[in-house]
């Protein structure tokens, strides 16, 4: 039996934060000589909000150059751009078509984003999660690795693929295949620094919430010398009572890699004063390599080029196959 298949994206909306890199693609590097990977850069995802043109293309390298920065491997894994591919975004109509408006409706993320922008909200903002499904769908993916905040997405893709499967496979065939979430309990949900209650996120308005990957050691100083924390004596881990405690010792403790029980040993006499520039100094040094192979990688624009177009033909000959298999089904005619 060949090798799972594996597929997942983050979008090029700005510097990617400790939450992407604990949450996702950490999980992508150590699991990926298991799998058969594909990892894109899912920018038609960026512009369902406001974005700037003038950084789109940059943004979209620049995550490219931190897959590869981080530790994904060519040989396991294939790296592409969303928008190089434009099955994305034709699956992402066929599939509109099948898809209830009262699924999208109910998406947390969807409510939560539309809040946040006011009257402007647009069509693909709502749509969102379908381009998401075409995405996984495209790709027959078995398993898909996120964090928690994208499992609702994963739920409604399942879903998206079970009802296109129903309407339209003969004999309960599988036309789309069912992927399943992949989400690691450990890291699943970074929270902000500046409220252990919200997830850490690239569009809250404080850059002093998040540790962005490619922070300097003096930015990742600041942020964590100002982050909040609480006046209760010695620091634990696992009470909900205290979530800034909580999320930064769960922080060093994934950054350093030690274990929940060693974490508890070394900090529960400590106050503030001593952890922080000890979680400061493990954040600096665990984020160091990333950023070494990151310049590497942007010095060689070539070469990123070339892993580009690689992936994307690797990628668009998955992706046209199942369109194809999916236009048979809807019953179009293939063109001479
Ligand atoms: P995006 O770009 O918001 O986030 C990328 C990945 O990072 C995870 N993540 C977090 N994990 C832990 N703690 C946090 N605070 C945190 N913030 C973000 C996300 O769960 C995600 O895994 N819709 C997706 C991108 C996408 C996608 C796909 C993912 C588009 N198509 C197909 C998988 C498969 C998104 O907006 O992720």
């Amino acid at each position: 039996m060949g090798k799972q298949r594996v597929l997942s994206g983050v979008q090029p909306t700005g510097n990617l934060h400790l939450g992407n890199y604990l949450g996702a693609i950490r999980n992508w590097v150590e699991g990926q000589s298991q799998y058969d990977n594909f990892f894109c850069v899912v920018d038609l995802h960026a512009i369902t909000v406001p974005h700037n043109p003038a950084t789109l293309a940059t943004d979209t390298y620049t995550i490219a150059a931190l897959y590869l920065a981080c530790g994904i491997d060519l040989e396991h894994s294939t790296i592409f751009v969303q928008s190089h591919i434009s099955a994305h975004s034709e699956l992402t109509w066929l599939l509109n078509c099948i898809t209830p408006i009262n699924w999208l409706q109910d998406m947390i993320q969807f409510k939560e984003k539309a809040i946040k922008q006011g009257e402007n909200v647009s069509t693909g903002l709502l749509d969102y999660p379908v381009l998401m499904a075409a995405d996984i769908l495209l790709y027959d993916a078995d398993q898909v690795p996120v964090g928690e905040d994208q499992k609702q997405h994963l739920e409604l893709t399942r879903d998206i693929a079970a009802r296109f499967n129903h309407m339209f496979g003969q004999d309960e065939e599988e036309i789309l295949k069912i992927p399943e979430p992949m989400i690691r309990t450990e890291g699943a949900r970074i929270m902000s620094l500046t409220d252990g209650t919200r997830k850490m996120s690239k569009s809250d308005p404080s850059e002093l919430s998040r540790i962005n990957l490619l922070d300097p050691p003096e930015a990742i100083t600041k942020k964590i010398k100002r982050c909040k924390t609480d006046s209760v004596r010695g620091l634990e881990l696992g009470n909900p009572e205290r979530p800034e405690c909580n999320n930064l010792l769960m922080l060093y403790g994934i950054l350093s890699g030690k274990t929940k029980d060693e974490v508890t040993a070394e900090c529960q006499d400590m106050g503030w004063g001593k952890f922080k520039p000890l979680l400061t100094e493990t954040t600096i040094e665990a984020l160091k390599p990333i950023q070494e192979q990151y310049k590497a990688v942007m010095d060689d624009r070539t070469y990123l080029d070339s892993v580009l177009k690689d992936g994307r033909e690797k990628a668009e000959a998955v992706a046209n196959a199942t369109l194809k298999r999916v236009k048979t089904a809807l019953g179009y005619s293939t063109p001479l």
